[in-house]
């Protein structure tokens, strides 16, 4: 295997150096917007990548210049080996992330801290606990609450995910960024995406300038003070004056961001996606059990990305539901 040819650069010029790893298609929440009511059809189990495999795979990424990995689910710290996972993944010269929906993390809070894991990405759409469980279908408002206050008294530093949905949480985003007044955390708010079955319809969409209408309605002009974009940044962030914290908004639908795109996502049963929105993927699982040489595929499937969402370039593919929901359920990629 060699190490001089960039497998991992597509034909815009893009190094893909951040690696999104599916852990599970299992969730211990039910959330409307991820994932269809009737459940997904679950891969078998032993379609899903096994321990040895993540880890073979992880490395031969990183060895092609991935510097950051980002643990994903359904819900990652549901998978029963998900502590052996981290803690040896964590030896590999990357920064290790994670996305989680908050709900376990107590239980690996520890574990997070002995691996280093320093960034924690959790997903909270609501602060008031009857639409928590309207939207997650569960009871678990006050733990995953609590969970973030313990993550950030505990020094990691905590992003909030929220995705705004029309007549469900806009009334909320003030509410959220008066969070930040207090707690060293970063609110997200995200614009709802279309995945298979999750009756995404654009006008249940809230978008980056409603958003800043609100915020500006709310707060004075000055007050209001833009955070310098990182590389590869997906969100355009925000602090109000005096706040601890602070917000940002993941515009994917309105104002995408995919010139800096780095993102490779490899899925729980082991396809590589090039992209969030791509209808298709290459499969490295199988011909990584025959003991097949991967790398072409994997240098094939970077080059095939598309420069924009997956070749949803414009806002007519956002019309028509037989091409932006051939994608799979967000429950199944990991976001
Ligand atoms: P950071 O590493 O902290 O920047 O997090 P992240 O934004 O990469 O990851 P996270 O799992 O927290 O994702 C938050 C939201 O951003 C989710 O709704 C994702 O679907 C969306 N998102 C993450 N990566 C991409 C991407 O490459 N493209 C698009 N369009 N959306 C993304
Ligand atoms: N649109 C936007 N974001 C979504 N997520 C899940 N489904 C969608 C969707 N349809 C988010 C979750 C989680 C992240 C990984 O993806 O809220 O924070
Ligand atoms: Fe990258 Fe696709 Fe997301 Fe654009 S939509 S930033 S190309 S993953």
């Amino acid at each position: 295997m060699s190490t001089d040819h960039p497998i991992l650069t597509d034909r815009f010029g893009r190094e893909h150096t951040y690696l999104r790893i599916s852990l599970t298609e299992l969730c211990n929440l039910r959330c409307t917007y991820c994932m269809p009511a009737e459940g997904i059809p679950l891969s078998p189990r032993d379609h899903i990548m096994n321990y040895d495999e993540i880890y073979t795979l992880a490395e031969l990424f990183v060895k092609h210049g991935v510097t950051k990995i980002r643990l994903t689910g359904g819900e990652p710290l549901v998978r029963k080996d998900v502590g052996t996972l981290i803690r040896n993944l964590a030896k590999l010269p990357v920064e290790l992330a994670l996305t989680t929906n908050g709900v376990n993390v107590d239980r690996f809070v520890d574990l997070f801290q002995e691996c280093q894991i320093k960034k924690l990405n959790v997903s909270l759409d609501t602060l008031r606990r009857d639409r928590f469980q309207e939207i997650t279908r569960r009871d678990h408002f006050d733990k995953v609450l609590e969970n973030i206050h313990l993550l950030v008294d505990r020094g990691f530093n905590v992003k909030v995910n929220t995705v705004l949905i029309k007549d469900f949480n806009e009334d909320e985003i003030i509410d959220f960024i008066e969070l930040t007044r207090n707690l060293a955390v970063s609110v997200r708010f995200i614009e709802f995406m279309p995945f298979n079955g999750n009756q995404w319809d654009k006008s249940k969409m809230v978008g980056l300038e409603a958003i800043m209408k609100q915020v500006e309605h709310r707060f004075r002009k000055e007050d209001i003070l833009r955070i310098p974009d990182a590389k590869n940044d997906t969100t355009k962030n925000y602090r109000i004056r005096d706040h601890l914290g602070s917000f940002g908004i993941i515009s994917t639908v309105t104002n995408p961001f995919c010139d800096s795109c780095n993102r490779l996502r490899l899925t729980a049963n082991g396809r590589l996606k090039n992209c969030l929105f791509s209808a298709t993927e290459n499969d490295l699982l199988t011909p990584l059990r025959h003991g097949e040489d991967i790398e072409p595929i994997i240098q094939k499937a970077v080059m095939a990305k598309h420069r924009m969402r997956g070749g949803l370039s414009d806002q007519e593919s956002f019309t028509d539901p037989e091409i932006h929901g051939r994608n799979r359920s967000m429950i199944s990629i990991g976001g």
